[in-house]
């Protein structure tokens, strides 16, 4: 998104390479609509499985923003401002202190560049420091190598997984369950 005066891209969490910025409705554009539709970006993801509509997003984005259990960010490059992908602290429970991180880097040229780490500690360090979140899980298909690695590589361990639950290009895959607590989270970085 290029900065306007009416929609200014201010950074909310800012690392080395990204800024995380909230999520606005100029975002909810062709290229946000590409990045779900591509079967590359979603393959390991429930979203994408049908086509989605502009309109479909808007309504996503419209629940979202009103949500008081949900928070969405945009992450941009640092330094070109260009927006690369969202990532999510969804379904916080403000009473048992959990909730659930999506991520998805929509911009292929992106991945595996350390951008997804990065986005994932702030959002933890976010939530955690913050929040005052307790608890943090998500769920990724067992055969999501790059994914699993990169939740490793910020503190998340494997916590379960539901045998053969999840279909993908012909295989029964499983469905592993990875969580961090933030006692844990404050071992591995230290204290607040
Ligand atoms: C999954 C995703 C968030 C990861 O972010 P990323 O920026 O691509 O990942 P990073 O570069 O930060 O880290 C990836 C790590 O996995 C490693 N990796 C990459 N491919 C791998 C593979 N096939 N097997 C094992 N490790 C792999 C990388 O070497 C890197 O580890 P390193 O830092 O030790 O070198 C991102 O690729 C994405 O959004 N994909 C599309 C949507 C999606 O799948 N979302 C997640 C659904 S659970």
């Amino acid at each position: 998104m290029k900065d306007t005066k009416e929609n200014p891209s201010v950074p909310f969490l800012i690392g080395k390479k990204i800024i995380l910025r909230p999520l606005v409705e100029k975002d909810i554009n062709k290229k946000y609509l590409c990045w779900i539709n591509d079967r590359e970006v979603t393959k390991y993801m429930e979203t994408g499985v049908f086509p989605t509509t502009l309109k479909e997003l808007n309504d996503y984005y419209n629940r979202i923003k009103n949500s008081k259990t949900d928070v969405i960010f945009a992450i941009c490059d640092k330094k070109t401002k260009k927006h690369i992908g969202n990532i999510k602290l969804g379904g916080i429970n403000w009473i048992h202190r959990f909730a659930n991180l999506g991520i998805m880097i929509g911009d292929k040229n992106y991945w595996g560049r350390g951008y997804g780490q990065e986005a994932c500690k702030l959002l933890l360090e976010y939530a955690f420091k913050r929040l005052n979140i307790n608890k943090i899980t998500l769920g990724v298909y067992s055969n999501h190598k790059r994914a699993i690695k990169t939740y490793k590589k910020v503190g998340f361990v494997i916590e379960g997984r539901i045998k053969g639950i999840f279909y993908i290009d012909g295989k029964f895959l499983d469905h592993i369950i990875m969580g961090i607590a933030q006692k844990e989270y404050i071992k591995k970085y230290g204290n607040f």
